[in-house]
């Protein structure tokens, strides 16, 4: 079972990863108006990864028998300046998953539910990973500039594809 605190906190990550795919999936959208493909390769597989995420909550609350209970999803940004400022607003808002990420950890070692802390922790590593990749791509973006070495960039960028993480059952 889950407490109804906790039942709640994953719902609303949920929803969260979610609205993760979906501001990745505009950022693709993004990417692909400005003739970058493989920018929008390499977001459209992150879109992938948030939905990943997404189901594995959903899984979890399931084999709880607890409630699934699906929410709005908010609609995305789906404008910026620049390549680097779009992936430095994928950064932040990675940051912020972290943050909510933390805070559900902490609150399942308040209400002594170590399945869900345990639950939790392969989504605190994928978040270290998940920051390290937009970080990168960040650091490049500032060395790069708006020259020739973006497409050089997006060459690179185009190489990643989706694979589903293989991980034990919860
Ligand atoms: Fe599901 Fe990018 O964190």
């Amino acid at each position: 079972m889950l407490s109804k605190t906790m039942e709640k906190a994953i719902n609303d990550q949920i929803k969260w990863e979610y609205y993760s795919a979906y501001l990745y999936l505009s950022l693709s959208a993004y990417f692909m108006n400005l003739g970058l493909p493989g920018f929008a390769n390499w977001m459209d597989v992150q879109f992938q990864e948030e939905q990943f995420h997404a189901r594995r909550m959903f899984d979890y609350v399931n084999s709880k028998g607890a409630r699934v209970l699906l929410q709005a999803i908010d609609a995305p940004e789906n404008t910026w300046k620049s390549p680097l400022e779009a992936f430095q607003f994928a950064l932040n808002h990675e940051y912020q998953v972290t943050g909510r990420i933390n805070d559900l950890v902490t609150l399942a070692q308040k209400e002594n539910d170590h399945a869900s802390a345990i639950f939790l922790q392969w989504f605190v590593t994928e978040q270290v990973e998940e920051e390290a990749n937009f970080g990168d791509t960040v650091n490049k973006l500032k060395l790069v500039g708006d020259g020739g070495g973006l497409f050089m960039l997006d060459r690179e960028l185009a190489t990643r594809v989706y694979t589903q993480p293989a991980i034990a059952a919860a």
